[in-house]
């Protein structure tokens, strides 16, 4: 017998008989087809045989002394190594019961003797095949059962099966390492009793999932370890259903305390973050305050020169005799909108330092930007070309916070002023603003200044960038900032006929 690698059998066939003879005709009928054979001529070797090399198909002789056929035959199927082996019984007893016997002890097939060769090399054939195939789709099967156990357990959430009242049919490891126990502890308890305590069931998330076959998806949902200990989970649930019948749920599950922890940090961290830039803005308007106060001691100064000049002028009347009453009211009315014109400044200043009441409101974008002129050419050092504004068609409010975005405004005015000044022109500074599409409104800034630095696009909105002697480089760094936050754009544009365009973007009120 020539013993070649297995691999290149098509199958392995044991020969059991304990006749020498026919064990000869069997050999002879079935060799070079293939297989790999094995003879055995008694059934203890049979066994031991079989339990090595588990052949695909068994051909077994009935009569044999010792251990007979049947029971060769039991002992086969009874061991998990050699159970799947088709058995084909051989034997010249034709009768029926025989027949019968046979395959209730779990044999496949049966041949009569005397056997006709080509009988034998058929049905060896065809239970060969068989055996092979279903070893094949057992050895796929095992494979993805594995892979399946291994995907769950890879799984980071912790998955359920439920029955329909709410009784875990399946679980993870995860879900055990989640909950605090093992596995085993999971399966059979009670879904709902389990991680919700006993209360009564109404309410319970999943609940209307086993009982209605509702999915859900909740978040934030309170559930209990093991150990009687609370952790936030992020819960869904599908419904498990076979054709209209509700089968129960599978349910996903994770412990969301650590991404919670960081969403409240996250939320504190931009808390702090807004509350820093409130308050770089209101101290950089009180720095801007400071640097325009010579210009607000001359405006307010002007009226009171004023005011007391015709003070004067009403003591001089009404000392005069006739008293000429038309003058002196006219001259009272005319402190009085001199003592208006200085109250206006205040009133301006007041607005401009004030703490900005948190939140947006909606904004009428020209009467803002006209005060901020106004405000802008206090500044008398930069009274020179002055401040055009240029609001095209209907502007609609915008939603923003008005302190920060005169603020904005005021910066880029402030900027080009300068930059018009060092460049020794009179043109003056124009501020426009436009509806740029349904939900934005534009506000340029241009100046036939200096123009920009080679390095402004990388440097410009860097905090402590300037090239001024007295800069303090903050301004455009919060105009950035401070633009983002209403949900705006900032940039800006070398202008080809000379001097820089500014811009913002902010978006138009809802309601508008
Ligand atoms: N309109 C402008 N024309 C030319 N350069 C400008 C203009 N606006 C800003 N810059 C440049 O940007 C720099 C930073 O501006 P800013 O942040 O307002 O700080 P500062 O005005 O204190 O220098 C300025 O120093 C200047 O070089
Ligand atoms: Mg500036």
């Amino acid at each position: 017998m020539t013993e070649l690698g297995n691999t290149q059998y098509d199958a392995t066939v044991l020969l059991v008989d304990d006749n020498p003879h026919n064990l000869k005709v069997l050999y002879e009928t079935l060799k070079d087809r293939g297989y790999h054979l094995l003879v055995a001529n008694d059934g203890e070797k049979a066994l031991g045989l079989a339990e090595r090399h588990q052949p695909e198909v068994i051909l077994l002789d009935i009569m044999m002394p010792e251990m007979d056929g049947y029971e060769v035959c039991e002992r086969l199927k009874a061991n998990p190594a050699t159970a799947d082996g088709a058995v084909v019984f051989l034997s010249a007893l034709d009768d029926v019961e025989a027949k019968v016997k046979g395959f209730s002890l779990g044999g496949a097939d049966y041949i009569a003797k005397p056997f006709q060769p080509q009988e034998v090399i058929a049905r060896v054939k065809t239970h060969a095949r068989v055996v092979r195939l279903e070893r094949e789709l057992q050895a796929r099967n095992r494979q993805l059962e594995g892979d399946q156990a291994r995907i769950l357990d890879t799984i980071t959430q912790g998955i359920y099966g439920l029955d329909a009242e709410g009784a875990i049919v399946f679980a993870n490891p995860a879900a055990a390492s989640i909950i605090g126990c093992e596995l085993p502890e999971l399966v059979g308890q009670n879904f709902f009793a389990f991680h919700f305590g006993l209360t009564e069931l109404a309410g319970l998330p999943v609940l209307e999932t086993c009982q209605q076959g509702i999915a859900v998806h909740e978040r934030g949902i309170e559930m209990m370890r093991q150990d009687r200990s609370l952790f936030p989970a992020e819960v869904q649930a599908t419904p498990k259903r076979e054709g209209d019948q509700l089968l129960g749920a599978v349910v996903m599950f994770r412990d969301i305390s650590q991404e919670l922890d960081s969403e409240r940090a996250l939320e504190e961290a931009r808390t702090t973050v807004q509350e820093q830039r409130d308050q770089l803005a209101h101290v950089s308007r009180l720095l801007t305050m400071g640097e325009m106060a010579a210009g607000f001691a001359h405006e307010v100064n002007q009226p009171l020169t004023a005011i007391s000049n015709y003070v004067r002028v009403a003591l001089r009347l009404i000392a005069a005799d006739p008293i000429d009453r038309e003058l002196v009211s006219e001259t009272l009315g005319k402190i009085e909108a001199q003592s208006h014109r200085a109250s206006e400044v205040i009133r301006r200043i007041r607005g401009f330092v004030k703490k900005p009441a948190t939140g947006k409101e909606d904004v009428d974008l020209a009467a803002l930007l006209e005060e901020t002129r106004q405000f802008a050419e206090v500044d008398a050092r930069n009274n020179d070309g002055g401040i055009d504004i240029h609001i095209t068609g209907e502007l609609p409010a915008v939603a923003a916070d008005p302190v920060q975005v005169q603020q904005v405004a005021l910066n880029l005015i402030r900027n080009a002023l300068e930059a018009t000044r060092e460049a020794n022109t009179k043109a003056p500074v124009e501020v426009r603003a436009v509806l740029q599409d349904e939900r934005t409104v534009r506000i340029e800034v241009l100046d036939r200044g200096i123009g920009l630095p080679e390095d402004a696009e990388q440097q410009l909105f860097l905090p402590f960038y300037t090239t001024k002697k007295e800069g303090m480089g903050i301004g455009l760094p919060l105009c950035q900032s401070l633009i983002k936050a209403q949900g705006g754009d900032i940039g800006f544009e070398r202008r080809p006929e000379g001097g820089t365009c500014f811009y913002f973007t902010l978006p138009v009120a809802p309601a508008a």
